[in-house]
């Protein structure tokens, strides 16, 4: 908020508050201000809490406290702040707060998320500068299932600033925010009040209906109605009179011209059943938020851009798509209280991209400009960052090949770009356990491949022990080295690590060494150093399955890496048994030659708490 608009809106507060001209006494006495079309809009008030931002001295949000809302209150000025709190004391009214706000920042920690309703009315939008903003800042207020409100001066009527009666409607003001901002000087108040106030200047934003309607779609909300109407809520033209309804009417222009406009939105992201929410399902990433962050690299990198989330035009000879050239990364940016945002070790997600690069014969991204690109997309789409327990919004950057070429060699053009999904829980299950499906009949990784890069092939090939796993009711597959079947090296997404504690002995947590089949995890490498932190033995050693079956077991991998792939079963001799001590359960599913490695995390404290056997930590 320019402040301008804050000491003319502060000299105002003290002017209206005396209630000359504002009907302080009738509010306090226990009067309305509120008139029909926010009432209809508002609808049942039983239970609900709002946020009334732009509240001035708050005669409105008393009226709405009196109806029966929760109500929080919100102004720019300090001054019309201190004026709504006193006349609400003095009014009795208990349901109501104030806070010194500006709308077009993101809601603060403690507001996040909490009402069901966001209302703002007459005289908003003309003092924001940028209507996407201003409707993102909004949504963060709202929770799940939550409505915004809006009733305004319509985009049309205020061109006629300043305006004087005349037969046709006059044009003195900008239509188009590109137009904007514009200022306006008025020696009094809009109220009435004789007073010839110092502060009478204004900077006022246009915006044309279409752009506050795409301000209002791009902010996640979803918007459920738009109407117009051919009355104001104030003198706007010189001939206007005011009505019986409280409105005030044009005696020839109402016919055809809108004096104001409502809107309403719901704030669905995370509604149950809507298919924005990421849902019950846990990550689907089927939902997007509106940016893509690109770079394209021809001779050099072209200069970040930020468009809209649209599909890409590839060539169906885009090498990417015959060759597999093509990486990606994963990290996670998370609400923080404060409202801001922060995102999970970014620089280590760029090296690793690099690496992955290189391995596949693409060019290196610089980790400051891959880092940017994050951060820029973060940002542009801040709004749709949920802040539930564990969620997050999911940041995919990510690279392809897109020269189109049939040859088999390295494409001379590659586009890079950042998308983003907001997400719940990794697992359906939330943070609890999960089962693992130990899958013997193909290789994730072999030595000397591409196990380490984060690349699309390594996923291909893991997809069929998915489905495997899935049919047998597993969220995820173990997988075991290539060349001997009997070493945990990872899962399908996410790194191994275990928490092995024999009778007597003091916890240890031991993970299999990245070796070049295993992915460098971020999520690893933060828990091995945290543990360490912590005074947890830390070992990076091979694991045999054996040994996770029973701890007793301990086994030295062969040298070789060319060794014929056998079953693990074989390898690791009798069925897996369940253990007193050590590691995990097992579940055998009644094949001799397939077991599913049941891991779990036990609740209770004591004697079971050492099977708190082997777990996977989502990426
Ligand atoms: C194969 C694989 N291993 C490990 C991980 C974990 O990596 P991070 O902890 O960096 O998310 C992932 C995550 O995407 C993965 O796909």
């Amino acid at each position: 908020m320019t402040t301008t608009n804050v000491g003319y809106w502060s000299e105002l507060a003290e002017i209206h508050s005396r209630g000359d001209s504002y009907p302080v006494r009738q509010v306090i006495d226990g009067g309305s201000t509120l008139r029909s079309v926010e009432r209809d809009l508002l609808g049942d008030p039983a239970g609900r809490r709002l946020f009334h931002a732009h509240c001035h001295i708050g005669l409105d949000t008393v009226s709405l406290a009196r109806l029966g809302f929760t109500v929080t209150g919100a102004d720019y000025s300090p001054a019309a702040v201190h004026h709504a709190r006193r006349i609400a004391a003095e009014a009795g009214v208990q349901n109501c707060e104030f806070v010194v706000a500006d709308s077009s920042e993101p809601a603060a920690a403690e507001l996040a998320g909490a009402f069901d309703v966001y209302y703002a009315s007459y005289g908003v939008l003309a003092w924001v500068p940028d209507t996407n903003v201003w409707f993102r800042a909004a949504a963060t207020h709202l929770r799940p299932g939550g409505e915004l409100v809006l009733v305004d001066e319509h985009p049309y009527a205020a061109t006629f600033e300043g305006g004087v009666a005349s037969e046709q409607p006059p044009v003195s003001a900008p239509y188009w925010q590109s137009e904007g901002p514009y200022t306006t000087r008025n020696g009094t108040s809009y109220s009435g009040d004789p007073d010839v106030i110092a502060h009478d200047v204004q900077v006022k934003w246009p915006h044309a209906l279409g752009e506050i309607l795409t301000g209002a779609q791009r902010s996640g909300l979803r918007i459920t109605g738009l109407q117009e109407y051919p009355y104001s809520h104030y003198r706007s033209v010189p001939e206007m009179t005011e009505g019986t309804d409280g409105y005030h009417h044009h005696p020839r222009w109402s016919a055809s011209v809108p004096f104001l406009f409502s809107l309403t939105l719901r704030q669905e992201a995370w509604h149950d059943g809507d298919d924005y929410r990421p849902g019950p399902a846990g990550f689907r990433g089927a939902v997007f938020t509106d940016d893509v962050a690109t770079w394209r690299r021809g001779t050099g990198w072209t200069p970040l851009a930020l468009t809209a989330n649209v599909p890409l035009g590839l060539h169906p000879a885009a090498m990417s798509l015959h060759y597999g050239q093509a990486i990606f990364e994963g990290l996670k940016a998370y609400r923080q209280p404060d409202g801001g945002v922060a995102m999970f070790a970014p620089y280590r997600n760029a090296a690793r991209f690099a690496r992955s690069a290189a391995r596949l014969a693409m060019p290196e991204l610089p980790a400051d400009d891959f880092v940017a690109a994050c951060e820029t997309l973060v940002c542009a789409d801040a709004a749709q960052i949920p802040g539930g327990a564990g969620q997050s919004l999911y940041l995919r950057p990510f690279m392809l090949a897109t020269e189109a070429n049939l040859g088999v060699r390295a494409s001379d053009e590659y586009l890079f770009a950042v998308i983003a999904s907001p997400v719940d829980h990794f697992f359906s299950s939330g943070a609890a356990a999960i089962d693992l499906w130990c899958e013997n009949r193909h290789a994730r990784a072999t030595g000397g491949g591409t196990g380490e890069a984060k690349c699309a092939g390594n996923y291909a090939g893991s997809l069929p022990a998915k489905a495997a796993a899935v049919e047998r009711g597993c969220a995820e597959v173990l997988w075991l080295d290539a060349a001997e079947g009997a070493w945990v090296e990872e899962l399908s997404a996410m790194n191994f690590c275990a928490v092995r504690q024999l009778p007597g002995r003091a916890p240890e947590l031991v993970t299999p060494p990245l070796a070049g089949t295993i992915l460098h995890g971020s999520t690893r490498a933060a828990l091995l150093t945290l543990a360490a932190d912590h005074g947890i033995r830390v070992t990076e050693r091979p694991i045999a399955l054996a040994e996770l079956l029973d701890p007793g077991v301990r086994r030295s991998p062969r040298r070789s890496r060319a060794a014929p792939r056998r079953p693990w079963c074989r390898s690791a001799g009798s069925p897996p048994r369940p253990v007193a001590g050590g590691w995990a359960a097992t579940a055998p599913d009644r094949s001799p030659r397939r077991w599913a490695t049941r891991c779990w995390r036990s609740s209770s404290a004591g004697r079971r708490t050492h099977t708190d056997g082997c777990t996977g930590y989502p990426g």
